[in-house]
């Protein structure tokens, strides 16, 4: 075995690493935009529900496993449930998620990347609509250029998890993620100041809720999201909790990155929206929201570039907290389950995954790899965005609930909740929802996925 596992240093430092992992473009690219497509009010309300009944539940559970075992997913798996249990598998289910995720993770990262340099460069200046937003087009269907920003954004990843618990990813993290909050929180003024009551126009868009919007397809991807946005079900808490020492608080914590998350989600949406109805824009762009109309809409206000640069800075900052926590899960596997050293953990799955996201990275390039990245009618990117978030993610929330609800002993289960924290009288209500609501749901999302049950 090594002895290259860390530790943190402060709990501050955790909640600040595990906050940096749950913020990412989940919640400043995804999340608007899945708001936009499914009209507001009703889905809004319906995340929130699947954060609190699906996600805090399964974040404290993911948390308490980590760190009762002080290992990583199949480490910790067998240690709780014995060197043979059939459980290790959702460990290596986890190890596999981190995988698929981080290398189009990477991707999208990547061209965040390419629009901080456009912004240093001013290259939209003087340029006309169009021209910005063909600009993504360009930048989708070249896959020398993606795959170049892919590499980079995948090098400074595997740079800050080589560095370790302490000096890599808790140092980055005291730095990226309140150098984040400023970002956001500027630029949420800002928005505040749109024209055309663009601010106001949000907090209906956003609060009211119009039933004749909510279809049952939202439903489901906002569960699907819950569990994306506070990186569940593949163990990604799981090897940050199992740094933490056996004191902490885990259930504050716990619900404090949470609490984080969901705050940052609609702050982003505070950010965008206002000035997308003030400048009138559409707010169901898709996935363009944040690479079209958003440069397009920077170039033609004053001061633009440098709004465009602490937007791009803000969604890099918040990519790379989240990558990193990917790359620990596969790194600390092997540091956990062979002999290996960090650094030889971390540069040859570094390199694996960066060479994983390749297929990714040319995937808008219909021509050259389109015909072999064609899976399921959709090119590789997006087939590994929907394996990774619409099922190994849920699957493996559902069994990590299952077994710290029902496997673990209830006796467990109390000291760990309780160690720490004086959110104790919670635990029967927690233990409650973890074994009965919890999987329920997810179970009925997962078998609507699979036409068991149908969608009305
Ligand atoms: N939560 C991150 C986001 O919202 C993405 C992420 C990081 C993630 N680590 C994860 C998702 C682990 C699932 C599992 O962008």
């Amino acid at each position: 075995m090594s002895f290259d596992r860390g530790s943190w240093n402060t709990r501050l430092g955790f909640v600040l690493a595990a906050a940096g992992s749950a913020v990412g473009l989940g919640n400043i690219w995804k999340f608007p935009y899945i708001t936009g497509e499914n009209g507001g009010g009703w889905f809004v309300l319906i995340y929130l529900s699947a954060i609190l009944l699906v996600g805090v539940p399964i974040m404290i559970a993911e948390v308490m496993i980590g760190r009762s075992s002080q290992k990583s997913p199949v480490s910790a798996f067998k240690i709780l449930a014995g060197e043979d249990s059939n459980w290790r598998f959702v460990g290596w289910m986890g190890i596999a998620a981190g995988f698929v995720i981080l290398s189009y993770y990477s991707v999208v990262a990547g061209w965040s990347l390419n629009y901080v340099l456009l912004a240093i460069m001013d290259t939209t200046h003087n340029q006309t609509p169009e021209q910005i937003g063909g600009l993504f087009g360009k930048l989708y269907a070249d896959g020398n250029i993606t795959l170049f920003w892919h590499f980079l954004f995948m090098s400074m990843t595997v740079g800050i998890v080589l560095g370790g618990v302490r000096k890599g990813i808790e140092k980055a993290s005291r730095v990226l993620m309140p150098l984040l909050f400023i970002l956001l929180l500027i630029l949420v003024v800002y928005g505040f100041f749109a024209p055309e009551q663009g601010f106001m126009r949000t907090v209906r868009f956003i609060f009211y809720p119009d039933a004749s919007k909510l279809t049952s397809r939202g439903v489901l991807e906002a569960l699907g999201h819950a569990f994306f946005t506070l990186s569940l079900g593949m163990g990604a808490m799981l090897t940050y909790g199992s740094y933490l020492d056996r004191k902490e608080d885990l259930v504050r914590s716990s619900v404090t990155i949470s609490i984080l998350d969901t705050v940052v989600a609609l702050m982003a949406c505070f950010m965008i929206f206002p000035i997308v109805f003030g400048y009138g824009f559409e707010a169901q762009a898709g996935p363009g929201l944040v690479f079209k109309t958003m440069p397009i809409i920077f170039s033609q206000l004053p001061g633009g570039m440098i709004l465009a640069l602490m937007f791009f800075l803000l969604l890099t900052f918040a990519a790379l907290t989240s990558a990193i926590s990917l790359q620990e899960v596969v790194t600390s596997f092997f540091i956990d389950e062979t002999s290996w050293s960090r650094r030889k953990a971390t540069l040859l799955t570094g390199t694996i995954i960066f060479i994983f996201g390749v297929p990714s990275a040319y995937s808008g390039q219909g021509a050259v790899f389109g015909a072999w990245a064609e899976i399921f009618g959709m090119n590789f990117f997006d087939t590994m965005d929907y394996l990774a978030s619409n099922w190994l993610l849920p699957a493996g929330g559902l069994l990590i609930a299952l077994f710290a609800g029902w496997r673990m002993p209830a006796a467990l289960t109390r000291a760990e909740f309780s160690t720490g924290s004086n959110l104790e009288h919670w635990y029967p209500i927690w233990r409650f929802i973890l074994r009965w609501v919890t999987p329920i749901l997810v179970a009925v999302v997962l078998l609507y996925k699979i036409q068991v049950l149908r969608l009305p």
